[in-house]
């Protein structure tokens, strides 16, 4: 199969690694093709760390890097499956899925990795199908996809998606369409209550993220898991959820817009809560 993933970063190059790792040829986009291709060299270094401390051998990680293709936009023509995984932004989303509509064959089938925007929404107007299949970070370790329809998705879609997902060794949950599916509705609002009991001075960051972890077993306290999924894409998520329901419960805590306007996005721009070294 032919996959065409676009967006480069923490989701798309994960959902590449996936892919090519099960046998699909993938074709990697980002904002030119030499972003793209500096995407997928840093993918082939993080391979290449997991060769070195044993955890692949390298003729699996270079078998996998020669199915992610750098190619231009045209080249997106045969793809059969379309992931578009750019910024979390309605007009972003729309305008690339608008020309990837003209470009593509018609028997392609259109997905977004949108953590928390309309389905329905984003494929009105289009002529190829529109399905939500939302992957995890780190997409790699993260088992789930939620396999989100849309007002207009085809139920034998949803079943292909479904089996698909199943066949890259993930576990598939059909979700109904609701901003943020279903477990951003419920994690955004954990990490952001994170903030709030910080900022009420109830414990510092480290011990609310060690109360989280050995009270809880969770694997990471709600500020790391944060730092993790990148503070821009909580408050995204966060205004989301409240401009779709006007529910007080979704208000983003101030102190997380704070730490975005500073730059302080997480481990992506080097510090959030916690500081990080590459
Ligand atoms: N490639 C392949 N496998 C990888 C990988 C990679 N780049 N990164 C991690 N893994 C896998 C491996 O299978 C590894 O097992 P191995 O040792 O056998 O190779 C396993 O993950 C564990 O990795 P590590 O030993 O490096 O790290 P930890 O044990 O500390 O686990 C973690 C790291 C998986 C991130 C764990 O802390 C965790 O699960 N945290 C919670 C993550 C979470 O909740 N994510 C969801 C965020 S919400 C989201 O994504 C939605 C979005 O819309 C916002």
């Amino acid at each position: 199969m032919k996959i065409a993933v676009f967006g480069a970063g923490t989701m798309g190059s994960g959902i590449a690694q996936v892919f090519a790792g099960k046998g699909h040829t993938v074709l990697l986009y980002a904002s030119s093709t030499a972003s793209a291709q500096r995407h997928k060299d840093k993918l082939a270094a993080s391979l290449n760390k997991r060769v070195a401390k044993g955890k692949m051998a390298q003729e699996a990680a270079d078998d996998l890097m020669s199915r992610v293709l750098v190619e231009e936009f045209e080249a997106a023509a045969d793809a059969d499956l379309v992931i578009e995984c750019v910024a979390e932004n309605m007009a972003v989303k729309k305008e690339l899925l608008g020309r990837l509509d003209a470009l593509c064959k018609d028997e392609a089938i259109f997905a977004s990795n949108t953590s928390s925007l309309s389905i329905t929404e984003m494929g009105q107007g289009l002529k190829h199908h529109l399905i939500g299949m939302h992957f995890f970070n780190p997409v790699p370790a993260m088992k789930l996809v939620e396999v989100i329809a849309g007002g207009n998705t085809p139920a034998e879609l949803v079943d292909y998606i479904k089996n698909l997902s199943t066949e890259i060794g993930k576990t598939p949950v059909v979700v109904n369409e609701a901003p943020g599916f279903v477990v951003n509705k419920i994690l955004i609002p954990y990490c952001n209550e994170g903030v709030c009991v910080l900022q009420e001075g109830v414990a510092s960051a480290e011990d609310i993220d060690i109360a989280m972890q050995l009270g809880c077993n969770h694997p990471m306290g709600p500020l790391h898991l944060g730092d993790l999924i990148g503070w821009d894409v909580v408050l995204n998520i966060m205004d989301v959820l409240f401009n779709e329901t006007h529910d007080s419960k979704y208000r983003a805590n101030v102190l997380i817009r704070k730490m975005v306007r500073a730059g302080k996005l997480g481990i992506k721009s080097g510090e959030g809560f916690f500081k990080y070294t590459k």
